[in-house]
């Protein structure tokens, strides 16, 4: 099987298929993943609630997710790996280059950083030095402080035009791709179709280009889980199983299903 790079992603959204995301963290799930068709894995900031037992995903560092991006690209070779920058990782250009060098040496092949406009001049520092960037909007973990609880984004017409200008500027910024998280899903449909760079969405309904989920919470691991996540276990009778029913329901848009959205 062919490694798949962003031009695979790029073609997937030109041919309007779906394409799958999933989190993982070790060897074993990752080549679970790549086993059941996933076109790309995150190692995701989410391992400091879902592995480390923290509230938020703001106590992980830098050498965290290196460490997990090594035990993830070591053991697969074609989905495309992405790398999230923890908290405070991408304070500023310098910092944001030197961390984002060392998540690409531990295997990543593009980086996820959280953030609108303040990011535009990083991830252009990125782009334009040969790192591949995943911008992520919307309901970003790492502002949880901020927003107050983890309160669904863009609702009012003042916050969701500020999304898609962000949107838009990170793809002008020169970003290969975005996450939307927890918006309403009729502003990721127009974010979606406004970029020409994929967009992922979690809780952000079922018009954006890919979908992502946190591994645990698609194996009905999560004590509370999101409105936006399906057991895919119940249905997949075992941890592959699991995965190839994720991706199939993707593909074929059956998941995320209205239940699974916000208005
Ligand atoms: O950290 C993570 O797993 C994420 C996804 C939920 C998008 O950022």
């Amino acid at each position: 099987m062919k490694a798949v790079t962003i031009r695979t992603l790029q073609d997937i959204k030109r041919d309007k298929q779906r394409f799958c995301c999933v989190t993982a963290y070790d060897a074993s799930f990752a080549r679970a993943a790549e086993a059941a068709g996933i076109e790309t894995i995150l190692i995701g900031d989410s391992l400091g609630m879902v592995l480390q037992g923290h509230a938020s995903t703001l106590p992980v560092t830098v050498a965290d997710v290196a460490y997990h991006t090594r035990c993830v690209s070591r053991a697969v070779t074609r989905p495309l790996v992405i790398a999230d920058m923890p908290f405070m990782s991408y304070g500023s250009t310098t910092d944001t280059l030197q961390n984002a060098a060392e998540l690409m040496r531990a295997g990543a092949h593009m980086v996820k950083l959280e953030g609108g406009a303040w990011l535009f001049e990083s991830v252009k520092a990125l782009s334009e030095r040969g790192v591949p960037v995943c911008g992520h909007l919307g309901l970003t973990p790492q502002s949880v402080n901020s927003f107050g609880g983890w309160i669904v984004q863009g609702r009012n017409p003042e916050d969701a035009d500020r999304i898609l200008a962000d949107a838009q500027g990170l793809q002008e910024a020169g970003a290969s791709m975005l996450v939307l998280e927890c918006v309403p899903r009729e502003l990721a449909a127009r974010v979606t179709a406004r970029l020409s760079i994929p967009v992922i969405g979690i809780g952000a309904g079922n018009a954006t280009d890919a979908q992502v989920l946190v591994m645990h919470d698609l194996l009905g691991m999560s004590p509370r889980p999101p409105r936006f996540v399906r057991n895919f276990l119940a249905e997949g009778g075992s941890i592959q199983g699991a995965l190839e029913a994720y991706a199939k329901a993707v593909r074929e848009g059956s998941f995320p299903g209205p239940e699974h959205g916000f208005d």
